[in-house]
């Protein structure tokens, strides 16, 4: 059974904001954007719209988009916001039934908050314009451990290799934004993810971690030092099939950027200048996908 939509109670919301890493500029928009039934009553109906789409597929993992708002007000442009803090209780009831500790649950949820900024950072105002990735964590399906995070998935056609089947239960693998990947943090992360999935979720015993990434194309290795770790990070993982274009993946990743004129990105860093190098040169970068056993 699923309540019905209802956002937390505003006197909980700076620690709320706190445990989900809310940056002050979107804390005010959120307040100003607040929405109620008697205000707005057709954003109301899609929000418990959103919602129930949401919540009636908790512990899910297939990908799922939400049904989204009507225009770009203010309040349209934190919608997802919106039914993300109205989920918040039924995610947390979920992490507490499986066992997940308020550590896990919070660094994990947490990654609202980057995705508010970087949904800033891309598109100059805030807001949440996505829906699709968060679904993951506000399902309880991905889990921030340590430095990466993982997701529940079944292995897909496109990343078949000779090691395991398709539909077979698997881990996604995800890294966020925070510092540098170093192997031994990429270590630590992986045997957590290891125990973490074996403890909380059993049903899905898990023999390989698959990860889709600009980070896995083997282009970047001609650019950056052996021993950096991206290319370390790569070493890790079996490419499978060719992957898809992905400059704009690089470009929004690196530079938070969505169709710069490469002439004026910051030329800092081995990557930023291998990055404009490549594409001036008419080449292209990848999202490659590779597994490794767990
Ligand atoms: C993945 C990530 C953490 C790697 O950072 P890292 O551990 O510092 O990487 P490396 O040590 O291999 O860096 C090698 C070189 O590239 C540069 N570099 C790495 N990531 C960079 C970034 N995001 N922006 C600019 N330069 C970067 C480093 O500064 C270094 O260059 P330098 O020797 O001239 O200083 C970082 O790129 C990042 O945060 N990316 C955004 C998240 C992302 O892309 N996730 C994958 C989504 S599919």
């Amino acid at each position: 059974m699923t309540r019905g939509f209802r956002l937390p109670e505003r006197t909980y919301l700076p620690a709320i904001f706190d445990r989900l890493a809310i940056d002050e500029s979107d804390r005010d928009e959120i307040r100003a954007a607040w929405p109620s039934p008697e205000s707005d009553p057709m954003t109301w109906l899609s929000l418990e719209r959103a919602y129930r789409t949401l919540v009636t597929d908790m512990g899910g993992f297939a990908p799922l988009e939400l049904p989204g708002p009507a225009d770009s007000s203010p309040l349209g442009r934190y919608f997802f916001a919106f039914v993300y803090l109205a989920a918040l209780a039924d995610v947390r009831r979920f992490h507490a039934r499986r066992g997940i500790s308020d550590d896990v649950s919070w660094a994990t949820l947490s990654d609202l908050g980057r995705n508010l900024k970087r949904d800033r950072l891309l598109l100059g105002d805030g807001g949440l314009r996505t829906s699709g990735w968060l679904t993951l964590h506000f399902r309880g399906s991905i889990y921030q451990l340590g430095r990466l995070q993982f997701n529940r998935m079944n292995v897909r056609a496109a990343h078949v290799a000779d090691a395991f089947r398709e539909g077979e239960p698997a881990l996604g693998v995800h890294i966020p934004e925070s510092g540098p990947l170093t192997p031994e943090a990429c270590d630590e992360s992986i045997a957590q993810a290891r125990s973490f999935f074996a403890r909380h979720f059993p049903e899905t015993p898990t023999r390989v971690a698959i990860c889709t990434s600009w980070l896995l194309d083997p282009q970047v290795a001609e650019y950056l030092e052996p021993d950096a770790n991206i290319v370390r990070f790569g070493r890790r993982f079996t490419l499978v099939g060719d992957g898809y274009d992905g400059d704009a993946d690089v470009l929004r990743f690196v530079f938070h950027r969505i169709r710069p004129n490469i002439d004026e990105l910051p030329q800092r860093t081995t990557l930023e200048r291998a990055i404009v190098a490549h594409l001036r040169a008419g080449k292209h970068w990848r999202n490659r996908t590779g597994w490794l056993a767990l």
